[in-house]
């Protein structure tokens, strides 16, 4: 059976913590399309020099070259027996594109499943998150610190790091963002009879029983 899932939620809800999860259970990619961008920057490619300054202040890339980018990795072999997208449709016009580019490829639809978190607690999350710049393990230090202050519990060279977009200006943006530009998404899915969500504040592995318990039924 092919499952294909889009993961909804704001910033900081939890999307890439559960998608890593059920990717590694499902054993289909994880697709992350802020981390896809990040890896860009990194590289100095000519989409990382584009998107750079968007994305450190907590803006959003333009549609087209997120369709594009996005059809091009669901068009790799990976994703035959389906595929986790994070971060992906954001805004009306994508979930639009989404559904032609699965069409043209000849996949099924997707089921849009949504993290339901409050901006207070995606505050606290986002403003408290580090990762490893070497393996990008992801900590947080209210809720998942590493075992040694500031360093990789596997051993990585360099000091656990913030993202730029972290910071509580940076962050308010974003939510700003989410709730113009992406919350509609909920309707959308809701419209056409593919929405789930789970409200669920609890820890990670508490969300993804809420997940597997919305998902089975
Ligand atoms: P992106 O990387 O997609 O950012 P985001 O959607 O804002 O999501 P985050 O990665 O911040 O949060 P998450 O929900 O994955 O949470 P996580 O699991 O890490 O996008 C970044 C930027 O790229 C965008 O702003 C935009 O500029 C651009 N971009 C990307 N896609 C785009 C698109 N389609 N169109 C246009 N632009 C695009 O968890 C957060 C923290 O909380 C972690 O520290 C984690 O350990 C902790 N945590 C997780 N779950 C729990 C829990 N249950 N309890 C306590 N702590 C928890």
């Amino acid at each position: 059976m092919s499952r294909s899932l889009v993961l909804l939620g704001p910033p900081g809800a939890g999307k890439g913590t559960q998608a890593k999860v059920l990717s590694e259970l499902w054993r289909i990619p994880h697709i992350s399309t802020g981390d896809m961008l990040r890896e860009a920057v990194r590289s100095g490619s000519e989409l990382g020099k584009k998107v750079q300054d968007i994305m450190d202040r907590g803006d959003l890339v333009s549609d087209a070259l997120m369709n594009d980018v996005v059809k091009d990795r669901l068009s790799q072999g990976d994703c035959q027996a389906g595929f986790i997208l994070d971060g992906f449709p954001r805004t009306l016009p994508q979930a639009d594109a989404l559904e032609g580019i699965l069409k043209g490829l000849g996949k099924d639809p997707v089921q849009a499943l949504e993290i339901q978190v409050p901006d207070a607690e995606v505050l606290k999350r986002l403003s408290s998150r580090r990762s490893c710049p070497g393996c990008g393990k992801v900590y947080n230090l209210l809720f998942k610190p590493p075992k040694t202050e500031g360093v990789c519990d596997d051993g990585c060279e360099g000091s656990l790091a913030q993202r730029d977009d972290d910071k509580e200006e940076v962050i308010q943006d974003r939510l700003r963002v989410y709730h113009e530009k992406t919350s509609p998404l909920t309707n959308h899915f809701k419209e056409i009879g593919a929405w789930k969500g789970v409200d669920v504040v609890g820890s990670p592995a508490e969300v993804l029983e809420a997940i597997k318990k919305v998902l089975s039924e």
